[in-house]
């Protein structure tokens, strides 16, 4: 299978922030949040693998900002690495107040999707071929990250997550 760049599968979009989508202090709702960064995710990975894709887990999932009724976010997405029929996809949300005009960094995460075939059964996808400074250390930094999601998983065994091995205390 031919590899593909990360930026064959960037995705970018823009939501506006409306009183549907927020809680009793209007702000935005993590739980939407969470929705519009699994759409844009999802995009990237099937953009990569040119298949159906399921949300296999996130994480590093962070809120860092309250966003405000009226606030203009733009979620952006790029897969990171591929391994067999599994993508990691960072995923980035920037917040606009136009009021006071300032853009910040809100949300942060990476999603782990499976493509599959048409009986959901899991799909070899294309490996990736970084290009860029960010992309090479987000590629070199996902088999750490794949290993430390299955392993809290249950997945795989302590001795099996052999790019952990000098963080993990094998003997306790
Ligand atoms: C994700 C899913 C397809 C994995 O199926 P499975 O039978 O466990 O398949 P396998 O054990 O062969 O694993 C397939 C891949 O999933 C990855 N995977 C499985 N569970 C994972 C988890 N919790 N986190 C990260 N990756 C995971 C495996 O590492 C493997 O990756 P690889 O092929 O790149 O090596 C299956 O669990 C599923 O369908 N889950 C429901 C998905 C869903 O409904 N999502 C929400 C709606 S889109």
């Amino acid at each position: 299978m031919k590899k593909r760049h990360p930026k064959e599968s960037f995705v970018s979009s823009t939501e506006f922030v409306l009183p549907n989508d927020t809680n009793t202090l209007n702000n935005l709702m993590g739980g939407r949040m969470m929705h519009f960064m699994d759409i844009v995710a999802a995009i990237a990975a099937q953009r990569h693998s040119k298949r159906i894709v399921v949300t296999a887990s996130v994480d590093n999932l962070n809120f860092s900002k309250a966003i405000k009724l009226g606030s203009v976010v733009t979620i952006s997405a790029k897969v990171t690495r591929s391994f067999n029929s599994s993508m990691e996809v960072h995923v980035v949300a920037d917040t606009e107040d136009n009021m006071r005009g300032i853009k910040e960094r809100s949300n942060e995460a990476f999603f782990t999707f499976v493509a599959v075939d048409q009986n959901g059964r899991p799909i070899d996808v294309p490996e990736i071929e970084p290009e860029t400074e960010d992309e090479w250390k987000f590629f070199h930094g996902a088999l750490k990250r794949r290993q430390l999601r299955l392993l809290m998983a249950g997945r795989i065994k302590p001795e099996d997550a052999t790019e952990l091995h000098s963080i993990l205390d094998l003997n306790a």
